[in-house]
């Protein structure tokens, strides 16, 4: 049987599962495809480690260019992670002919225009399912199953790791800093995990998302990026008192001729759907002309779910080979209506806010003189408990505002006196 030939670069935890999943589904992936998938190199910069694999040492190299350069290779699959040197093999290998599997949602939400170009260039492909949703199989749906749709919004959940925390927090009353190191412990969050905590993997897999949908590649700086670390338990239940969840939502959305594409923490009703996604699942929500609501759910992070991606994707690249086929992936119409992109500071909601004050007589009368200079509405005000002169919290939420008026008014608030810390706010999505 005809064998297509694989170089693997990055044998970490995903890796370990794509091995897995190649060798023990090779007789049934082979007659699927009548092509036998041959693992030819391995490359890692430590391959002395011990995997829960076990691997023929002959296999592994640390020389990325072993695999290359090798002009039998067909498929390079990329799990490194990060930008540099990641995009110097994807450049180097797509150069040499080869057809791409990665992971990497940093490398191709900072790098993916050039490279993406590149690819096309050469009639060779770059496939990335697994670096969205791990194995919810969102990039080929809406690359392929929605292809004749437009799209009016695509949001959701887009990392298992801040969302695993806000559960934590929510369903155990666990503290941020213990969520976070069990979501490390469990090999969830990315090595540096302020990218998961501050919504910039959010960030990364929302620009794919967006231009899969629109057709615009949005530069990472043009995307509002909000993360998690500042919402305390305090907030996770003064949300849940008012009948609401925080979710770390990542939202693309069309708005008349503007494109809005923000991630923040976001406060959603507990009967929304998005609501009960909990721990490292994602959900991704898509609003398109003919197929209408969908939405899209499942482990968001894991070996086995991310695997599950990069096995589909040499599976589909397989297939191409086979046929002699170049089937360009992101031939995508863009969306013509789309004037431009549309700042926070135009963006209107509700709000959560959260002052700590000191409980005295005139504070509250003092925010509130500031909030109506600003043409802000209060919807709902309580202090959370009595402490007389010590800080207490106040807990609002406020009618539509403009982000730009409610940034402003804050920072007054927060010079009055009594103000004793930074206020918080957070939008609430009528999604
Ligand atoms: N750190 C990522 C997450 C892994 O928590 O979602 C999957 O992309």
């Amino acid at each position: 049987m005809r064998k297509i030939n694989l170089g693997l670069i990055g044998f970490g935890n995903v890796g370990c599962g794509v091995v897995k999943i190649l060798r023990e589904r090779k007789a049934f992936l082979a007659q699927r495809l009548g092509l036998e998938i041959n693992i030819k190199k391995i490359c890692d910069k430590d391959i002395v480690s011990k995997r829960n694999i076990s691997i023929d040492k002959e296999l592994l190299t640390v020389h990325a260019r072993e695999i290359i350069e090798d002009p039998h290779i067909d498929i390079i699959v990329e799990l490194i992670g990060g930008i540099h040197p990641a995009k110097e093999y994807v450049t180097e290998a797509l150069k040499k002919g080869k057809n791409i599997v990665t992971a990497n949602k940093a490398l191709l939400a900072q790098e993916g225009q050039e490279l993406f170009a590149l690819a096309a260039d050469r009639g060779k492909n770059i496939y990335f399912e697994a670096s969205v949703g791990a194995g919810i199989p969102i990039i080929k749906s809406l690359r392929e199953g929605l292809v004749a749709n437009r799209f009016y919004s695509i949001f959701g959940i887009l990392n298992g790791t801040s969302n695993f925390i806000l559960s934590q927090m929510s369903h155990d009353n666990c503290t941020f800093n213990k969520a976070l190191n069990e979501a490390k412990s469990k090999g969830f969050a990315e090595k540096d995990a302020s990218l998961d905590i501050e919504g910039i993997d959010s960030g990364h897999k929302l620009i794919l998302l967006t231009y899969l949908c629109f057709g615009k590649f949005v530069n990472l700086n043009d995307v509002f990026i909000e993360g998690i670390s500042r919402i305390s338990l305090a907030d996770v239940n003064y949300a849940e008192e008012l009948g609401f969840r925080i979710k770390l939502l990542a939202i693309a959305k069309k708005e008349n001729n503007d494109l809005e594409v923000r991630v923040h923490p976001t406060l959603i009703p507990c009967r929304h759907l998005l609501a009960s996604v909990d721990g490292i699942f994602n959900a991704i929500h898509v609003s398109s002309d003919l197929a209408g609501d969908l939405l899209f759910y499942g482990p968001g992070a894991g070996q086995l779910s991310a695997a599950s991606a990069v096995v589909a994707d040499v599976v589909d690249l397989t297939k191409d080979i086979k046929a002699g086929l170049f089937r360009p992936t992101l031939n995508i119409m863009a969306d013509k209506s789309i004037k431009r992109l549309r700042s926070i500071d135009e963006f209107e909601s509700r709000y959560y806010i959260r002052f700590m004050a000191l409980d005295k007589p005139g504070v509250l009368a003092k925010i509130a003189g500031i909030l109506s200079k600003f043409k802000i509405s209060i919807a709902s005000v309580t202090q959370k408990e009595r402490r007389k002169s010590q800080i207490v919290p106040i807990v609002m939420i406020i009618h539509e505002a403009c982000e730009k008026d409610l940034r402003s008014a804050l920072r007054a608030i927060d010079q009055i006196d009594a103000i004793k810390e930074k206020s918080v706010a957070i939008r609430i999505e009528e999604v």
